[in-house]
């Protein structure tokens, strides 16, 4: 069967643009495409939880084939925390900025700046589960570096490479990152199925 359209179950539109700048083969649509703007629940302990939760609240509201992503930051120091929890570290105020400042000053004293970032994508695809996982080794520099990128990627580095995600292009980061591996295997799967 060819899938010619498929619901990413996201609102971010950076996320909307790497997956689409890595997908010729298929047109995927976003949260924003279908109207669909209030906040999906997200409240599973572990990224594979959370990316099934995603994708079934947009499966059950649209029947549409979809698939979801969770992504966490995993820093060996800090007990693989933020983990699941990325998005929110820095607590009530988080936001992106604040979320690295957390990071940076926890792992002030650290040695181990070994980290990871993992994504969990699940797809609903004629109504039967999928699950695909990505990860990428790195560590934490000490400073933010370039101005590319989201989330954390001004201080992760990843292993074999001199600049941190912020720095590289969306296709170099695609070609190693956790959801450019996610999504490859995601691709490979519905270019079987
Ligand atoms: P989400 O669950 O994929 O939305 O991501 C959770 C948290 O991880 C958010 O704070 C994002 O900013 C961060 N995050 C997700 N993907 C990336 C990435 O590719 N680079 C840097 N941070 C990311």
């Amino acid at each position: 069967m060819k899938v010619n359209k498929i619901v990413f179950a996201t609102g971010n539109p950076n996320k909307l643009k790497e997956i689409n700048s890595a997908v010729n083969s298929f047109e995927i649509i976003g949260l924003k495409d279908l109207g669909i703007t209030e906040e999906i629940p997200e409240t599973g302990d572990t990224l594979m939880k959370n990316a099934l939760q995603k994708a079934k609240y947009v499966y059950n509201k649209t029947g549409l084939d979809c698939f979801s992503d969770d992504t966490g930051l995993e820093i060996e120091a800090l007990n693989y925390r933020p983990g699941v929890y990325s998005a929110m570290y820095a607590g009530p105020d988080c936001n992106t900025e604040n979320n690295i400042r957390k990071v940076l000053q926890e792992l002030e004293e650290s040695t181990n700046r070994k980290a990871q970032f993992k994504t969990v994508i699940a797809l609903i695809l004629n109504g039967k589960e999928y699950f695909f996982e990505g990860v990428v080794s790195g560590v934490i520099l000490k400073e933010r570096s370039g101005k590319g990128g989201f989330g954390y990627d001004p201080i992760f580095k990843p292993v074999g490479y001199e600049e941190s995600f912020a720095v590289m292009t969306i296709d170099q980061k695609n070609e190693i990152s956790h959801r450019g591996l996610a999504v490859k295997k995601l691709i490979n799967f519905l270019a079987r199925s």
